[in-house]
């Protein structure tokens, strides 16, 4: 007898953050060629899936970053239960309920976090049988960052950052990230970006080698020292007072200080859990609000529970 399939889901996915991103040229589909080095961190959103006959892909947001997320169509945990359905071949029917523990618009993808983790609730519930590989190119088609909330960890991401190689690192990287108030559009940073090297020439990124070797040898300062984000200099000239968030972190005695990914969140790298919760105290003696400690690698969106929320009927 097979185990019975759950009526309610609940799935817990990480966020990102850049060790490197290297952005190369614009393409013809208005995407740029990336080579990043992704890794999740111990940032959160759930997301709990329950079946709803009858009643659509519906989802509700709450939460401290719940501001600015849309609950229509434009939604990407709605985007992904209806790509999926229509893939398996099912009634898209589900209430997503969606915890925000990422901020929106950070540079951190949340919303690539939610869209993976409605992927793998709505598998669940259910039961389309599609394999890691399926949910991966599904979870392509709703964004360049949603396979690496799938998969965690860390991995190098090419192509415009979907195309995804896992890499072996040893030990957890300890971080302190500012949130700051209001979010960035991507689009709008990458923008930013061609405008600020519109006569650099041609860029082919590779991935950086000392920082592989720095990650496969567990070493902090190693990764400090390599730590890159070519968004960084664009995300700094749409707002500017990240610059002071910093150098707080540096004075506050960080190993390293950069924008994560598009930003505007800001991160910090410390040596160890303990030198995290001292940069945290001093940024936050700095009048820098916001400041969450958290740490990587972690792995990709996971069920952590799921239910039959009524008797089955016979
Ligand atoms: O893939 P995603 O939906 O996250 O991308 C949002 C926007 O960010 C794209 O429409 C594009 O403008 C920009 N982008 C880009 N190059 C990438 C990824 C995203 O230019 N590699």
């Amino acid at each position: 007898m097979s185990a019975p399939v759950p009526d309610v889901v609940t799935v817990r996915a990480p966020a990102k953050t850049n060790l490197q991103l290297s952005v190369g040229g614009l393409r013809a589909d208005g995407f740029h060629d990336l080579i990043t080095v992704y890794q999740s961190v111990s940032l959160y959103d759930e997301l709990v899936a329950t079946r709803a006959p009858g009643g659509g892909v519906r989802v509700t947001v709450e939460g401290a970053h719940a501001a600015g997320v849309p609950t229509d169509g434009r939604n990407l945990a709605v985007r992904a239960a209806r790509v999926l359905a229509e893939q398996a071949g099912v009634e898209p029917e589900v209430h997503l309920h969606v915890t925000k523990g990422i901020p929106v618009a950070g540079g951190m993808a949340g919303g690539s976090a939610d869209a993976a983790a409605a992927l793998v609730a709505c598998d669940a519930l259910w039961d389309t049988g599609m394999d890691r590989d399926a949910l991966l190119d599904v979870a392509a088609t709703l964004g360049s960052d949603v396979p690496f909330a799938l998969l965690g960890g860390v991995a190098v991401g090419t192509g415009r950052g979907e195309q995804l190689t896992p890499a072996l690192v040893s030990g957890t990287l300890h971080w302190v990230f500012v949130l700051d108030e209001g979010g960035l559009a991507t689009p709008t940073v990458y923008a930013e970006v061609d405008r600020l090297r519109a006569d650099v020439p041609g860029l082919v990124p590779t991935v950086s080698e000392p920082l592989m070797a720095a990650l496969r040898s567990g070493d902090p300062r190693g990764v400090a020292d390599t730590l890159t984000n070519d968004m960084q200099a664009a995300a700094l000239s749409l707002r500017p007072r990240l610059r002071r968030t910093l150098d707080a972190g540096l004075e506050g005695g960080a190993l390293a200080a950069l924008v994560s990914g598009s930003g505007p969140t800001c991160a910090f790298l410390a040596r160890d859990a303990e030198h995290a919760l001292d940069v945290a105290v001093a940024l936050t003696a700095s009048g820098i609000a916001s400041v969450v400690p958290a740490h990587g690698p972690v792995p990709g969106a996971r069920v952590v529970s799921s239910s039959q929320s009524r008797p089955e009927v016979r």
